[in-house]
């Protein structure tokens, strides 16, 4: 069986916690794709172009997803990813994943718009910038990471701005995409409206 669930949103919005989720429910797999982009983000910061870093991009390269879960990542990532040969690159690894046999959750920017336009399901998480910030800082906390309000909203800012703006895939809704405001919904409430819509697409 393929069944592709499409997940997109801005940073921090809740579409990893949903994306882990929904494929734990249902036995899907889960890739979270800006893990790629913030493997070729740190690669450059390690001097590396970044076309040569996602040509020769590896699974290898995601095996510590912690080490790339940092602030300074986080800013390359979104650099790189306005580069369009980079963003080609990335394309069949996502794709491949996508019609992977026993369903697959995907969650990114561009996953219901353009790796995978034909999902039988697109979410798009959204939440305001300040309470994405405030789950942002909290994250970074408790991983030992020292955070700032301010400076974690104004990266929040920058990089939805740059998500947003790019002209390779920009981050958008879908137009078929059901947009899921987290913003005062609880983890449970969130992650059981994405549940219900995977559920409604399987039944009918
Ligand atoms: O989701 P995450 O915050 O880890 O993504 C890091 C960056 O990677 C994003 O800010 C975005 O620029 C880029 N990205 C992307 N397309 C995706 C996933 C991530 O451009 N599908």
């Amino acid at each position: 069986m393929r069944f592709t669930v499409a997940i997109d949103g801005p940073a921090a919005a809740g579409k990893g916690t949903i994306g882990r989720a929904v494929a734990g429910h249902f036995g899907f797999g889960h890739l979270d794709t800006g893990l790629l982009y913030r493997a070729v983000g740190a690669r450059m910061l390690a001097g590396e172009k970044a076309e040569d870093a996602a040509r020769d991009l590896t699974p290898e390269h995601l095996a510590n997803p912690d080490e790339l879960r940092t602030a300074e990542v986080a800013q390359a990532a979104s650099r790189v990813a306005v580069i369009p040969e980079v963003r080609a690159y990335l394309l069949d690894f996502q794709r491949a994943f996508a019609h992977r046999v026993g369903g697959a959750v995907l969650d990114g920017r561009d996953i219901g718009t353009v790796i995978c336009p034909r999902a039988e399901v697109k979410l798009f998480v959204t939440a305001s910038a300040e309470v994405r910030a405030k789950r942002r800082m909290d994250e970074l906390q408790g991983r030992g990471q020292a955070a700032d309000f301010d400076t974690v909203l104004a990266d929040v800012k920058a990089r939805d701005a740059r998500d947003a703006e790019r002209a390779t895939a920009p981050m958008v809704a879908a137009e078929d995409a059901l947009v899921l405001d987290t913003s005062d919904l609880s983890i449970e409430e969130a992650v059981a409206a994405a549940i219900a819509a995977v559920e409604a697409r399987r039944a009918g």
